[in-house]
Parts: C-alpha cells; sequence; structure tokens
C-alpha cells in the first residue's frame, strides 16, 4: 500500500510498471480521510454528487460552487492521495477562457487535475486547459453529461462505427494533452484495445478487467446506494442495512428514555 504523497508523475509510471490505480470517488472530509487511509490512489470529487449526495436525477444540475465546496471538503480531508475534481455541465462547454478559469477554481479549492467528459470534440478545450499546467483527465464513452443525446445511460462502442469513434475520441485526448482518461460503460474488449493504443493510463468503469485502473463510486462499491444497481457494480461492502439498524436502535433508545444513561450524561 502506497503511504508517500501520490503525484501525477506517479500514474504514468504505474501504467509503464503495470501496477493498477486505484481510484474512488469522494465528496466531503471524512469518506476522503478514510480512503486516503485506505491506500487509495487516486480520489476523485465527482460530478456523481449530483445524484448519491444532492439528490438529482442526473448531473446536470450540479454547478462550479457544488463542485469548488465539495472539493474543498474532499481535499482537506485527504493526506496522500492524488485529487481530481469533476469539471461540471456548463462549466467548459461554452469556451476556452470560461473553462480554464472554472478549471483553476477547482486547482485553487485543493485538486490536482480536473476530469471532463468528451473525445475529439473536448480536444481544444484540453488542449488549452493542459497548457496552462492544469492537468487533465479525459472522459469518454458513457458520459453522463450527453444522458439526452445517448437516449438514457447506455453502454458505448456496440456497433462498427461508435467503437471507431471511440478509438478516434481516446487518440484525440491522449494528443491534447490528457494525463489520463475514464472508459465508461463499453464492451471489454473496446476498452482493452483503447487501453493497448494509448501511452496514458486509461481508468475502468464499466468497461472490464484490462484497464489500467478502475474507479467505482463510493456509495455504489459500499452498498449504500439502492435505487439502481448496475451490472458493472460490485458491492464490497452492505453498508446500507447496518446504518439504518444503528439509527433505528437509536431512535428506539430515545423513546423508551434508555439513552441517554447516567454514563453519557454530566
Ligand atoms: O462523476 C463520477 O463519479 C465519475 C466517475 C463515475 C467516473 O465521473
Amino acid at each position: 500500500m502506497a503511504t508517500r504523497k501520490t503525484i501525477m508523475p506517479d500514474l504514468a509510471r504505474m501504467k509503464a510498471d503495470g501496477s493498477r490505480i486505484v481510484m474512488i470517488t469522494a465528496y466531503d472530509a471524512l469518506f476522503a480521510r478514510i480512503f486516503d487511509e485506505a491506500g487509495v490512489d487516486v480520489l476523485l470529487v465527482g460530478d456523481s454528487l449530483g445524484q448519491v449526495v444532492l439528490g438529482h436525477p442526473d448531473t446536470l444540475n450540479v454547478t462550479m460552487d457544488d463542485m469548488v465546496r465539495h472539493t474543498g471538503a474532499a481535499a482537506r480531508g485527504r493526506r496522500r492521495a492524488l485529487l481530481v475534481s469533476d469539471m461540471p455541465f456548463l462549466s467548459y462547454q461554452a469556451g476556452v477562457p470560461d473553462a480554464i478559469r472554472n478549471a483553476g477554481r477547482l486547482l485553487q479549492a485543493g485538486a490536482e487535475g480536473v476530469k471532463l467528459e468528451g473525445g475529439r470534440n473536448a480536444a481544444e478545450t484540453i488542449r488549452a486547459i493542459a497548457r496552462v499546467d492544469i492537468p487533465v483527465m479525459g472522459h469518454i464513452g458513457l458520459t453522463p453529461q450527453s444522458v439526452h443525446r445517448m437516449g438514457g445511460y447506455r453502454v458505448q462502442g456496440k456497433t462498427d462505427p461508435q467503437r471507431e469513434r471511440l478509438l478516434d475520441d481516446a487518440a484525440a485526448v491522449q494528443e491534447a494533452g490528457a494525463f489520463a482518461v475514464v472508459l465508461e460503460g463499453m464492451p471489454a474488449a473496446l476498452a482493452e484495445e483503447i487501453t493497448k493504443s494509448l501511452s496514458i493510463p486509461t481508468i475502468g468503469i464499466g468497461a472490464g478487467p484490462h484497464c489500467d485502473g478502475q474507479v467505482l463510486v463510493m456509495q455504489d462499491l459500499l452498498g449504500l446506494f439502492d435505487e439502481f444497481r448496475p451490472k458493472f457494480v460490485k458491492r464490497f461492502g452492505e453498508l446500507r442495512q447496518p446504518v439504518s439498524d444503528a439509527v433505528e436502535a437509536y431512535a428506539a433508545a430515545v423513546r423508551d428514555g434508555t439513552f441517554p444513561g447516567r454514563e453519557q450524561s454530566f
């Protein structure tokens, strides 16, 4: 397990060494600290914040102010893991100066890199942000901010033209200067092909076992989020029930007068 600070160049070295990169989402200081101490390499303040923390149906209503606040919180909790923060919908699509300023705000809040969705269509933006020395992680395949174009959260790259497009997107993101790229929701064989074709690391989610690393949303892997269970999620814990049981026990103790007792009283 890593004990020293993970720095940006470590990810390229890990790909070269064949060491798998472990990434998990975190949105606050408490969980950032727990995951950091558990030894993950990269913490992602994902715009999945919209669904799993803020209660929105998708990521489209997440704002820069939301991301700055949660990035700051996660940054205050982590000690060692690399911190990457998502650029939310409309924070980079409307123009390059806007994108650079917003990426900079995330760095000022404590991120060490930003992630944005898009392939060849986002290459100019990635290049412009990377050129001012803000490290950029790409994100291609199933891109949640494009939910309406995709007609839902659907696996991408299943047809030959889609496959060609994703190979081209991956090449464009790398060529534009991204330090890594998330491959989301695509056939394992295509993710493997992309991973072999790139010199930058790929981080998979719903993209099979051949990526250079993996990412999961913390509430999914901890078994806290129950609204839907995508096939690609493995729940490494089942915390929803114990949390609910603990709160029910607390409520019962308050109601029957057994809490607080003498031990909790001054
Ligand atoms: O927003 C997010 O959590 C993400 C990951 C699932 C890759 O983008």
